[in-house]
């Protein structure tokens, strides 16, 4: 059984002529929670949607549980297992909550499935919502319903990209709460974060992009044991 869920090998990804990532490499344990962190425009969403596949990755390799997914469609990627919560939240606005679940379910072998009712005991604000257009709901529910309607993809290896961001404090309570849980059902997942607290409350690994390149990558404990690593390559104290 293998113990590493992504093998992100060197990856080289440009936007037209403009070269974003530098041989960036990283790999996510399975059933562990990477924090993907730094500054605004180091290359953390170019890096999820490398993985996603809705950027290609011009050179590199990208392994989910040993199979190659790089350069494959972003369709193919999904159904290996990959499901990306972009920044921003995209879900449907005129769909229902409930609507914006079920256009999102895709039936994938993996144990306890997930369906609209899990998502609803996961974020139970969203079950008194069902039939609310998702574009009425508050911030920090269609947040929810983001990653509610990944989740229905029933994929292994999650990815979101700054769940948090323009969230009240409580609200970004609740979503890490529900981080935490999804988590402690064995998914994999990579975690963009400009939130360093929220970030060290659920990471088991950390690394840090810095214009496109890697910066450090190392385990969570030993970023809590060293806070000038923080200080060194965040700017966060
Ligand atoms: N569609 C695009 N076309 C051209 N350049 C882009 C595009 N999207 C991002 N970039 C550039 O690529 C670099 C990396 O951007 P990216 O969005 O991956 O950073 P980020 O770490 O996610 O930043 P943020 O914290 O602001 O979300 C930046 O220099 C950005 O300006
Ligand atoms: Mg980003």
């Amino acid at each position: 059984m293998a113990t590493d869920a992504l093998i992100i090998d060197k990856i080289n990804s440009y936007y037209g002529d403009s070269h974003v990532l530098h041989d960036v490499s990283l790999t996510l344990r399975k059933s562990s929670l990477l924090a993907l962190l730094g500054r605004n425009g180091a290359g953390k969403t170019t890096t999820m949607m490398t993985v996603a596949g809705l950027v290609t990755a011009k050179t590199g390799e990208i392994t989910l549980f040993g199979k190659p997914v790089a350069r494959q469609k972003p369709e193919t990627i999904a159904r290996a297992g990959i499901r990306l919560v972009p920044q921003g939240r995209r879900i449907f606005p005129s769909l229902s909550v409930e609507e914006n679940l079920k256009v999102a379910a895709q039936n994938r072998e993996i144990q306890n499935p997930w369906n609209i009712s899990r998502v609803f005991d996961l974020f139970p604000q969203l079950r008194d919502r069902i039939k609310q257009r998702a574009g009425t709901l508050s911030g920090g529910e269609q947040q929810m319903l983001a990653i509610g309607r990944a989740l229905m993809g029933n994929p292994d290896v999650l990815l979101l990209d700054e769940p948090s961001e323009g969230l009240a404090p409580l609200i970004v309570a609740e979503v890490a709460r529900g981080i935490k849980e999804i988590k402690n059902e064995g998914l994999s997942i990579i975690l963009v974060e400009q939130n360093f607290q929220l970030a060290m409350s659920v990471a088991d690994d950390v690394a840090v992009l810095n214009t496109g390149r890697l910066a450090y990558y190392g385990s969570a404990a030993e970023v809590q044991a060293n806070p000038e690593l923080a200080t060194k390559h965040l700017g966060v104290f």
